[in-house]
């Protein structure tokens, strides 16, 4: 696995978040002890990737250097890249083409906190061969993320915020993809919404039939609501 590659994205404007992202930056908050984007960092970190992206946008680039530094505090080397605007997960995710030599990539979105360790999945994924893997959490409210619809044990679709959503379920924001992620993203069309789109990302997937999946286990949650920033406050301090 020495060729996998991993992905922090830390881009996006952090509206939901407003007043409290006005001149910080969502992932610079804190949680428990330290900056929100220590987690998915050290979820990466701790599952032996160590050669880390950090995408984010224009205006909190340099407090992001400043706080991430190179990575040597983390035990990693830090690439980092600018999205010019918030086009999206996908979008952001397409920067990573070069630095991963358009190989395989670990993402982790920016604002997820959990505690389940990240090895024993990336080694089931590693052995499925070809193809994604998605890792899915029960939460209460599934209508704010993206859901998956079963049709027994297989996903045919993820589905974006959907009003009546398909299952219990949310897709997490770690992913794991493998070198055909850079050509799925250049088809990709902005969504209503105006983002590429990543559960269209991970319904392409599954329409090759090169989708696995598990849940990920452990507490999770998402902190880009004031709500679910709460709620990763209080898992912070116990992490
Ligand atoms: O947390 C899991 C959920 O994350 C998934 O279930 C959804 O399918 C996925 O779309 C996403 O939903 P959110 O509504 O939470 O996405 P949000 O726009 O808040 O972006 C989440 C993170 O992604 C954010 O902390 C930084 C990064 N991002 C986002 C955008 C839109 C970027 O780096 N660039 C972007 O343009």
């Amino acid at each position: 696995m020495r060729d996998l590659r991993g992905v922090v994205l830390a881009g996006g404007s952090g509206s939901r978040l407003y007043p409290l992202t006005k001149t910080t930056n969502k992932h610079l908050l804190p949680v428990g002890s330290k900056p929100m984007v220590y987690y998915p960092i050290e979820s990466l970190v701790s599952a032996g990737i160590l050669d880390i992206l950090v995408v984010t946008g224009v205006h909190h680039f340099g407090a992001l250097v400043a706080q991430l530094g190179s990575g040597a505090e983390f035990g990693c080397r830090f690439t980092y890249k600018v999205q010019d605007r918030a086009g999206g997960i996908a979008e952001a995710l397409g920067l990573a083409e070069d630095f991963a030599h358009g190989g395989r990539v670990a993402v982790v979105l920016g604002d997820n906190v959990f505690d389940a360790p990240l090895r024993p999945h990336l080694d089931r994924w590693h052995e499925s061969g070809k193809g994604a893997m998605i890792l899915l959490a029960r939460v209460p409210d599934p209508q704010r993320f993206g859901v998956p619809r079963f049709d027994g044990e297989r996903i045919v679709e993820v589905v974006e915020k959907p009003p009546e959503p398909p299952s219990p379920f949310a897709v997490t924001g770690v992913y794991f993809y493998d070198s055909a992620i850079y050509d799925i993203i250049r088809t990709l069309r902005p969504s209503t919404r105006g983002e590429l789109e990543i559960s269209e990302v991970n319904t392409r997937y599954i329409a090759r039939g090169q989708m696995h999946w598990a849940e990920l286990g452990g507490r999770w949650t998402d902190a880009g609501t004031m709500e679910s920033y709460a709620r990763a406050q209080a898992l912070g301090t116990r992490l």
